[in-house]
């Protein structure tokens, strides 16, 4: 079974779940922010009570060799065999770090992730990309392992900040381009700021506006996570139409990597934010999209993430680092792009000029 199942009481799903996979020692990877507002919920239930508890440090700078040295280790202290069992508690790193180590600890044990970020809800902990960064390149060393099963729990998203909710829903908003109209037209009514105004600011008086928004969006993520196992199943390898998630990355990617160099670090859904505000123009021009569905997308990424200001000084910079990993011989680059909602074209080549003008647009044009 690989499955990713959404639940509203996680104590149950995940007591159901550790009894259907037999496993002779259980472990539960956590990172310091997740022991202390994710692990509570887990607390005093049978089920894991005699697992052990590994902790990692928090975000992307702990996604490392030596922090996977630390989890192995501690899996060979703690006893763990090939029929032992990890639980992943966290956002992206810990799927990612945890997924990895569990697939290379004695040539691989089950692992299952509780996502608790909403980008790790709808992407990242699902698909099977496993790995760390290293060298100072993302994801470098990894494989394709699948979770035994993804338990996605909503209610977690009450402690994440404003901005990482706004990172995740920038990959909904993809996920709603890749799939269909009514999606899509949802994500874009949704009133994001008014939820991360009322989880930034907890108050009886705010409660009952944010269960309610709460809950429009465990609906929204249900629809969202299921558009990336739709794609993951088609093309589990990345072969072929695996490429649509690539939308918005390719432009994303860029300013990401550009923002990190200039000392203004972008989260990597606000990254993809802007780079859908490139993507969906430059389809617009190339593929056809439909002009006025562009600009209602960009009006929502402009009205909730603001913008990375750029100037054409940077231009040539931002050329390069789309050109880096997916150049071809005549110095194109290759976009996953959109004819319509739905309607994907992948390996759509752009040359110098197209980029440029792609870049006009971001920096003027909205
Ligand atoms: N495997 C994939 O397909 C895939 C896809 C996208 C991203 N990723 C990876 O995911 C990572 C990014 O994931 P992320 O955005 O979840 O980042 P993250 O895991 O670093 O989490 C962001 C921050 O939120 C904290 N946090 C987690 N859950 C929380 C909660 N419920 N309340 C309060 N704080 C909480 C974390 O401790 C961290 O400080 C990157 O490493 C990226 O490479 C992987
Ligand atoms: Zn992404």
């Amino acid at each position: 079974m690989n499955s990713v199942l959404i639940t509203s009481d996680i104590r149950a799903a995940l007591t159901e779940v550790l009894a259907a996979i037999p496993h002779d020692r259980l472990f539960i990877l956590t990172d310091d922010t997740t022991s202390r507002l994710c692990l509570p919920l887990l607390a005093n239930m049978p089920a894991v009570a005699a697992a052990a508890h590994i902790e990692i440090g928090s975000t992307d700078a702990h996604k490392t060799l030596d922090t996977l040295a630390d989890v192995w280790t501690w899996l060979g202290e703690g006893g763990a065999t090939r029929h032992s069992l990890l639980v992943n508690l966290g956002g992206g790193m810990v799927t990612d770090l945890g997924g990895f180590a569990a697939s290379t600890f004695k040539r691989g044990m089950a692992y299952v992730n509780i996502p608790t970020t909403l980008l790790s809800m709808v992407d990242a902990s699902v698909g099977g990309k496993t790995g760390i960064n290293f060298r100072g390149l993302k994801n470098e060393i990894g494989v394709f392992s699948l979770p035994h099963t993804v338990l996605i729990h909503t209610p977690f998203l009450r402690t994440l900040d404003a901005a990482n909710i706004c990172s995740g829903y920038a990959e909904m908003l993809k996920h709603g381009l890749l799939s269909d109209a009514a999606h899509l037209e949802s994500l874009l009514a949704f009133d994001l700021q008014r939820l991360c105004h009322a989880v930034a600011h907890p108050s009886p008086e705010h409660e009952a506006a944010a269960a309610a928004l709460l809950q429009t969006l465990a609906e929204q993520v249900g629809t969202s996570v299921r558009v990336k196992e739709q794609v993951v199943e088609e093309d589990p390898r990345e072969l072929g139409i695996r490429k649509a998630l690539n939308l918005g990355h390719t432009a994303g990617h860029a300013f990401e990597s550009y923002s990190r160099r200039q000392g203004r670090p972008l989260l990597h859904g606000y990254a993809v934010a802007y780079g859908l505000i490139c993507e969906l123009y430059l389809s617009c021009v190339r593929t056809g999209f439909p002009t006025s569905l562009m600009r209602s997308v960009v009006t929502f990424i402009r009205e909730n993430y603001g913008s990375y200001d750029i100037t054409c000084d940077d231009y040539e910079a931002l050329y390069e680092l789309m050109t880096h990993d997916k150049k071809n011989t005549s110095g194109c680059v290759n976009f996953t792009l959109l004819g319509g909602v739905r309607d994907i074209r992948i390996d759509q080549l752009a040359d110098r000029d197209a980029i440029f003008d792609m870049l006009d647009f971001y920096r003027e044009g909205c």
